[in-house]
């Protein structure tokens, strides 16, 4: 697979080598269950301390602040029921959630469930660029509202949501304030006290760590009612023997994002630039979707009219290109973008989005290729679409 462009890095990312060096000692020679009291146990106890250091720093939290997860999902599950849940059982008319209706599924399915709790959820419309307004947030919020969960950068368009501004109006109605920061942790810098967050998710296979392990910035002080019964591991509020090998590597992967942050935002963000570019010189008829300054350094995302996106997946793959329409959760179910439908997109300018997402494995020769491809592959689409006259 040499040859073949992976432009997908907002699905997820190759794991790297040093995470994996550092993973496989733990599946091999430490594979002791933490909660044993044996040398094995302390060992592998020894590891997640080290990894929960590391995550820790990456965000400017304290260690004892990291609940690590099965992943973002989880992390964003355990955020929104698990606040919701514990703020109402103190104070009864706190009812009511607010979040955007640009969410990934990992929030809107845990607020479907909070509805099915007697909760009611107000999901706040964006702009057309994918930004939440900051005076609709404080138009929504009143002394009912739990918790207000907004997503740092959006999975799709990449737009950066303004949430230390957004967490600031929150907590001046008393609403908690989570951010599910999957898209962005360790690809741009983030103090979560700066921010003022009380709760943030992340996971490790977004930023070349393992897959199906994440964690859960709490702030130290707050409560949560865990989801997960069992015993008692991750300070009672994340029951289940601990994935060690898959902590350890995420552990690994935020010390490395730490240490290269600066150069994966000039570097990729630099590739990405020249992507748009070159796409929008090349490619007539195209179009970049979402906020041209706040937005992530990996992502672009473009509709091209008069093609259907699924056909340039198809297309793209079959010359050696691998890239998304957007969520790789929902392709699978085969449903418009909640999020273009958000952002006020025609059905015309969703059914012709495509994202291209990059990473520090990708060139500026992969680039040209990719547009290269493009261009032929747009065109051939265009030749058998019904609006072919159109956009010749
Ligand atoms: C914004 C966002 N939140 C949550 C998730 C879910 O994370 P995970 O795949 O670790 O469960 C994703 C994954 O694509 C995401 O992009």
């Amino acid at each position: 697979m040499t040859d073949y462009i992976y432009l997908d890095s907002a699905a997820s990312t190759p794991v790297a080598d040093e995470v994996i060096a550092e993973m496989l000692p733990y599946m091999k020679q430490q594979y002791g269950n933490p909660s044993s009291l044996h040398r094995f146990g302390r060992e592998t106890t020894r590891a997640i301390q080290l990894a929960r250091k590391r995550v820790a720093e990456m965000i400017g939290a304290s260690p004892r602040e990291i609940t690590f997860t099965s992943g973002g999902t989880e992390a964003d599950n355990l955020a929104l029921k698990g606040a919701a849940m514990h703020v109402r059982s103190r104070a009864p008319e706190k009812n009511r959630v607010i979040t955007s209706s640009i969410e990934h599924d990992a929030v809107i399915e845990p607020c479907k469930d909070l509805e099915g709790m007697g909760f009611a959820v107000t999901y706040m419309p964006v702009t057309s660029e994918g930004l939440v307004r900051q005076s609709d947030l404080k138009n929504a919020l009143s002394k009912d509202v739990a918790l207000v969960s907004i997503m740092y950068a959006n999975n799709e368009i990449g737009t950066i949501q303004p949430i230390k501004e957004l967490a600031e109006i929150g907590h001046q109605a008393g609403a908690l304030f989570h951010s599910d920061a999957v898209q962005a942790a360790g690809k741009v810098p983030i103090n979560v006290k700066d921010l003022g967050v009380d709760m943030m998710s992340m996971s490790s296979h977004k930023i070349n760590g393992p897959k199906g392990v994440g964690a859960l910035y709490i702030r130290a002080g707050l409560e949560l009612t865990p989801i997960i019964h069992g015993g008692g591991q991750e300070s009672e509020l994340r029951s289940g023997t601990e994935n060690v090998p898959g902590i350890v590597g995420f552990g690994k992967a935020c010390e490395l994002a730490s240490k290269r942050i600066g150069q994966y935002q000039a570097y990729v963000s630099g590739l990405r630039d020249y992507l748009i570019e070159t796409v929008s010189k090349e490619i007539p008829h195209s179009r970049l979707n979402g906020s041209r300054t706040d937005r992530i350094p990996n992502n672009s995302h473009f509709t091209f009219f008069g093609v259907n996106g699924e056909d340039l997946i198809i297309k793209l793959d079959e010359n050696g290109v691998a890239a998304s329409t957007g969520s790789a959760c929902s392709v699978k179910k085969q449903k418009p973008s909640h999020v273009l439908k958000a952002m006020g997109f025609s059905y015309e300018e969703i059914t012709g989005s495509l994202r291209l997402s990059l990473g520090m494995q990708n060139t500026k020769e992969e680039i040209d290729r990719t547009v290269g491809v493009l261009s032929i592959v747009v065109k051939e689409l265009r030749e058998l679409s019904p609006f072919k006259s159109k956009y010749a």
